[in-house]
């Protein structure tokens, strides 16, 4: 048996026991969209209806989730893969108990690792299925390779634009690298569109259905609506005193949109089991790109 194979019986052993944590990856083709923002108001609500969730920072860049929690991670991922830390060690607790792990620069670091640290590397991850019920995976801006992975990994994608120009434009170029992907596989992955910082539910509804035309004509492709976030300066508020806007003002429109949406995203049709795949077949596909 090789390496390769190897790896593939543990994930499909991991995939026939336990649960398996819901991931949704949050991304948007551009940076400065409202992901990060999106992820721990998302974050806070779902805790609020009973869910334990683990966001995972895959935003190389600025390390935003953690200052958008006034939270100072003392581990990031490039400890478990190089420093022998767990899993749990990595998780740092943010408001709520809401977990966060910092992905540092140990994402791009996969790529060089040595077979049997990868292995251990996934083990780890997967445990992530036990340890929550939901793991939110906010990714950087742009249209790099581990951008990609995230998405085409993940069953339910949630694709964050706004009606400037330059997002739709770079939403759709996101779209496109991701069907001119040999791996993409469009019935597996659900990609549902909210519309930020809109004036009404017509822009936000408006902005979706032109980027669902484009990919529709050009593409093939579908996307769904989520629904809007209405442009709120309750937000930038909050972010300057480092709180997510649900916590400090739940009263604030965006606020009541966090909610309305955490509540159609859980409560709205639920994917089918073959169609959930956990965290250990997420990650383990930047170990079989290799292989
Ligand atoms: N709904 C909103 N209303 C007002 N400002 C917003 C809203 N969403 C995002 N912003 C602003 O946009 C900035 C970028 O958001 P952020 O979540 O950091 O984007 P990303 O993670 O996509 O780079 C925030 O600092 C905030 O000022
Ligand atoms: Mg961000």
């Amino acid at each position: 048996m090789d390496q390769a194979e190897q790896l593939r019986n543990i994930v499909k052993k991991n995939q026939q026991s336990t649960r398996k944590a819901r991931i949704y990856t949050v991304t948007s083709g551009k940076g400065g969209v409202g992901k990060s923002n999106a992820v721990v108001n998302f974050a806070v609500y779902m805790q609020k209806m009973g869910k334990k969730v683990i966001i995972f920072d895959a935003d190389l860049g600025l390390a935003n989730v953690e200052i958008m929690f006034g939270a100072i991670p003392k581990y990031n991922l490039s400890d478990l893969i190089y420093r022998g830390k767990t899993i749990k060690e990595i998780i740092t607790s943010g408001p709520m108990d809401i977990g966060f792990i910092s992905g540092g620069s140990g994402i791009t670091g996969v790529n060089n690792l040595p077979k049997e640290q990868l292995k251990f590397l996934v083990r780890n991850l997967s445990e992530l299925d036990e340890l929550a019920d939901i793991v939110l995976i906010d990714t950087g801006a742009g249209i790099s390779d581990h951008v990609l992975e995230f998405v085409m990994a993940s069953p339910e994608v949630l694709l964050l634009v706004t009606s400037e120009p330059s997002s739709l434009t770079d939403a759709y170029s996101l779209l496109k690298a991701l069907h001119r992907n040999p791996e993409f596989r469009q019935a597996q992955t659900k990609i549902k569109v909210i519309s930020n910082r809109v004036t009404s539910e017509e822009e936000g509804i408006g902005i979706y259905e032109k980027l669902n035309a484009v990919v529709g004509q050009f593409l093939k492709g579908n996307l769904e609506y989520l629904g809007m976030i209405p442009q709120d300066m309750a937000v930038e508020k909050a972010i300057r005193q480092q709180q997510p806007v649900s916590i400090l003002y739940p009263e604030a429109k965006s606020s009541k949109a966090f909610e309305a949406l955490t509540y159609n995203l859980l409560e709205g049709a639920t994917i089918p089991l073959q169609e959930k795949r956990g965290i250990m077949q997420l990650f383990s596909r930047f170990i079989y790109r290799r292989s």
